[in-house]
């Protein structure tokens, strides 16, 4: 095998259930990450699980140019969660692939090419969403597309432009903007951003800071997307992040969060936008476009995120999860920072709270020490940068199952550290 990310642990696992996954041994293990951000109902939830059943009876795969009715439904069911400037739907399959589309129409219907992304982003590995991911992947891997512009991302634990303490008061966002007008050559087409920077270290822009991007966007005849792999559907106790920030984007990228566990994205943007890529022969065909199975699984995702109301579960169940973390962070100091929302949570590993040296290597000692106490947790770690805990357990989670975690993560610090 090609080794994607360094090591693989060592054990397989034989099966996923609920908030669990189960290696070879038979050892039971506290999934944190949802696997890949991905199961956000938990492994294999019953819906899914019978969705895919149902579609294997009936059409799993079609001609791209042709459609299954639970493709159109799906569409229709997405169309229905946003709001009227947002009801033109593509299902594409990874999140990548979802930027990749959004970044291809606001080329195509701004006649630009110039697109500005934030530099703790993680927007996918292709060609046009990897060269507006600058948090990962970049170096060995020749030059990015050009017009590729970076504003600081606005963390406010350690502040890119070393102004604020704490609290991030926009100003990295109005210095970004200084920089990529020094840069334009006059060719605008889109900035994207994640709602919450999770890959780059759950960073959680301020209050405010979506309305003003969109409002510098704008100014510069550049469009908006927002890329809620992440953060759509529940995971921060709303439907989509962007209610929460009070913007409206012109493009919004689902993925992950869509497919619980199978690969199924999303491009939505509006129907005046649609039509003038249609108009100038928009074409992003690619072999999985408007697959039925995976359209029906998320139709099965949506309605048991309405039945379960997990976008409330995820807000009662963070307020414990924040509780437990900052409980941590009280006791050991090598706890720096606490942050998230709903059930999506960083936890920054410092050497102390004074020098807030980032502390990678024991980051991954307790990170090892909790796999082997039955915790599956994922730290981001950017070199010499941070070194951060995402915590994202499925929404359907026990809340017996999110105090086991806090328990095992509790003892691996301690006895770490
Ligand atoms: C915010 C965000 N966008 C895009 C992607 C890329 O998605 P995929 O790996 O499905 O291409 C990821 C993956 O982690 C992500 O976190």
């Amino acid at each position: 095998m090609v080794r994607y990310i360094g090591d693989f642990p060592p054990f397989f696992v034989e099966r996923a259930e609920g908030s669990y996954f189960f290696d070879d041994s038979g050892r039971r293990i506290l999934d944190f990450t949802s696997g890949q951000m991905c199961a956000t109902l938990g492994h294999n939830h019953p819906a899914v699980v019978g969705a895919i059943r149902r579609s294997c009876e009936r059409a799993i795969h079609l001609f791209s140019w042709t459609l299954a009715p639970e493709v159109v439904e799906l569409c229709r069911e997405l169309a229905g969660l946003l709001p009227p400037r947002l009801q033109k739907v593509i299902l594409l399959n990874t999140g990548s692939e979802a930027n990749e589309a959004a970044i291809r129409m606001a080329k195509l219907v701004s006649g630009g090419h110039e697109i500005v992304a934030l530099n703790a982003s993680f927007h996918g590995l292709t060609g046009g969403a990897g060269a507006a991911t600058y948090s990962v992947g970049r170096r060995g891997y020749g030059p990015a597309l050009p017009g590729s512009m970076v504003i600081p991302a606005p963390n406010a634990y350690r502040c890119p432009i070393r102004h604020c303490t704490d609290a991030c008061d926009l100003s990295c966002l109005e210095v970004g903007f200084e920089l990529v007008d020094s840069q334009r050559s006059g060719q605008p087409a889109a900035a994207i951003a994640e709602p919450i920077l999770s890959t780059g270290g759950v960073i959680v822009p301020p209050p405010g800071y979506f309305p003003r991007l969109k409002e510098l966007c704008e100014a510069r005849g550049m469009l908006l997307i927002l890329d809620e792999a992440q953060t759509a559907l529940g995971r921060v106790g709303a439907n989509f992040a962007f209610e929460q920030d009070g913007v409206v984007p012109d493009f919004l990228a689902l993925s992950k969060t869509l497919g619980g566990g199978v690969p199924l994205a999303a491009t939505v943007t509006s129907a005046a936008i649609e039509e003038a890529c249609y108009a100038r022969g928009f074409v992003h065909v690619t072999s999985h476009v408007s697959d039925p199975l995976p359209a029906a699984v998320g139709l099965a995702v949506l309605e048991v995120l309405r039945r379960e109301r997990l976008a409330e579960r995820a807000l009662e169940l963070g307020r414990r999860l924040e509780a437990g973390l900052r409980d941590l962070q009280q006791r050991y100091e090598v706890i720096g920072d606490v942050r998230g929302r709903g059930l999506l949570w960083g936890v920054e590993l410092v050497a102390d709270r004074q020098s807030r040296r980032p502390n990678p290597e024991l980051g991954g000692r307790i990170t090892r020490r909790c796999l082997e106490l039955g915790l599956s947790m994922n730290i981001v770690s950017l070199p010499g940068l941070a070194s951060v805990w995402r915590i994202a357990p499925p929404l359907t989670a026990t809340p017996a199952e999110l105090d086991d975690g806090l328990t095992i993560l509790d003892q691996a610090i301690g006895e770490c550290r």
